[in-house]
């Protein structure tokens, strides 16, 4: 009796784990991880007559920047994980920061005749020949990461970008000062001297952030001084070199660190611990990215805050709409931007970001 019981409890288990894993008869390679099929947080809703079938398979080309940025390695590796997983040929190739290098390897991506491109801009201003090149080929193309003008894309119906919205982020970095218990005025002297490290200036994300970062402040009523402003291109080092010369010639005076990303945030909290400087007690430094080396930091008290730039959010969201392209989908002018939310990172919440 106690056997068949035994038996038939086998029985059902093994139907119970065959029904979950759906019969186990998908390819290992095409079951994706739950975040793979996540859409971005606002997808506009007009935008596109969404195929019916999307698009399976096909060759898939990668241009990235430069592969030497912290932020983007992430970003290009989830990016990278996710169209092998959907079962896309995917090269990714490294433009180095060389805006006519990437013109070529456009180029040659059409010349192979990839079926569709995904492309993180050297720069922005390069946004126009790079929107003709591709629609004179006719492929359908997802931009990521340095956002053109809406007009810009206008240029062409099969194109869309993917990325956030970097006044949200700078607001972000504003706000997470005014939850300090000082709002920012360390010494009590009635406004927030602050230093700003800049992301490359050509770029929209390092001139919102630097813009909405402070509004932010003033717009909660608080006066502020900039002591310097000074561009750190999202380079480590040069984070730390900037905030290194900032602390000797302002010392005591520079109450805030406003970094554009956590990479010159982490050059410079190096600059702010040689200087015996303590962060959270006499200079807040945030950041924006919340890098794994920068959630660390918030955890340990030595980086006030950062802000989430969800590089497998906005992966996803670039797969999306490159499937969407694939089946045949067109944008209206207007409807070219599709942003994922960023999120505020705290030493209350940090623990939800790490992994
Ligand atoms: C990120 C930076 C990165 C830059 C590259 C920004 O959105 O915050 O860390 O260097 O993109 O374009």
């Amino acid at each position: 009796m106690k056997k068949t019981f035994a038996l038939l409890l086998a029985a059902i288990l093994m139907l119970a784990t065959l029904t979950a894993c759906g019969g186990g008869d998908k390819p290992a390679d095409t079951t994706g991880g739950d975040q793979q099929t996540q859409e971005p947080a606002n997808t506009p809703e007009e935008t596109p007559e969404a195929p019916e079938e999307p698009a399976a398979g096909g060759n898939i080309g990668v241009c990235i920047y430069k592969f030497d940025d912290a932020f983007m390695t992430t970003y290009r590796n989830a990016l990278e994980k996710m169209l092998k997983e959907k079962g896309f040929e995917v090269t990714v190739v490294d433009g180095n920061n060389d805006q006519a290098k990437q013109n070529e390897q456009i180029n040659t991506f059409i010349t192979q005749g990839v079926d569709a491109l995904i492309i993180n801009p050297v720069m922005t201003s390069a946004a126009d020949t790079i929107i003709a090149t591709v629609k004179d080929a006719g492929i359908p193309t997802v931009l990521i990461n340095r956002e053109p003008t809406a007009e810009q894309m206008a240029a062409y119906d099969k194109l869309v970008y993917v990325g956030c919205d970097a006044r949200q982020s700078g607001t972000m970095q504003g706000e997470l000062i005014l939850d300090t218990p000082n709002k920012g005025d360390i010494n009590g002297d009635g406004k927030v001297s602050y230093i700003m490290i800049q992301g490359d200036p050509e770029n929209v994300d390092a001139q919102y952030r630097t813009e909405f970062s402070v509004k932010a402040l003033t717009d909660a009523g608080m006066e502020v001084e900039e002591l310097n402003l000074t561009r750190g291109d999202w380079d480590r080092e040069k984070g730390q070199t900037i905030c290194a010369n900032d602390l000797a010639q302002f010392g005591d005076k520079i109450e805030v660190v406003f970094c554009n990303n956590d990479d010159m945030a982490i050059g410079a909290l190096q600059a702010i611990q040689a200087a015996n400087r303590k962060v959270n007690e006499d200079i807040y430094l945030v950041g924006v990215d919340a890098l794994d080396a920068a959630l660390n930091e918030v955890s340990n008290g030595n980086m006030t805050g950062t802000v989430l730039n969800d590089a497998e959010g906005q992966a996803a969201g670039a797969v999306a709409e490159m499937e969407k392209l694939l089946g045949g989908a067109t944008y209206a002018a207007n409807e070219q931007s599709v942003y994922v939310d960023y999120v505020k990172v705290t030493p209350d919440n940090v623990g939800d970001f790490m992994k």
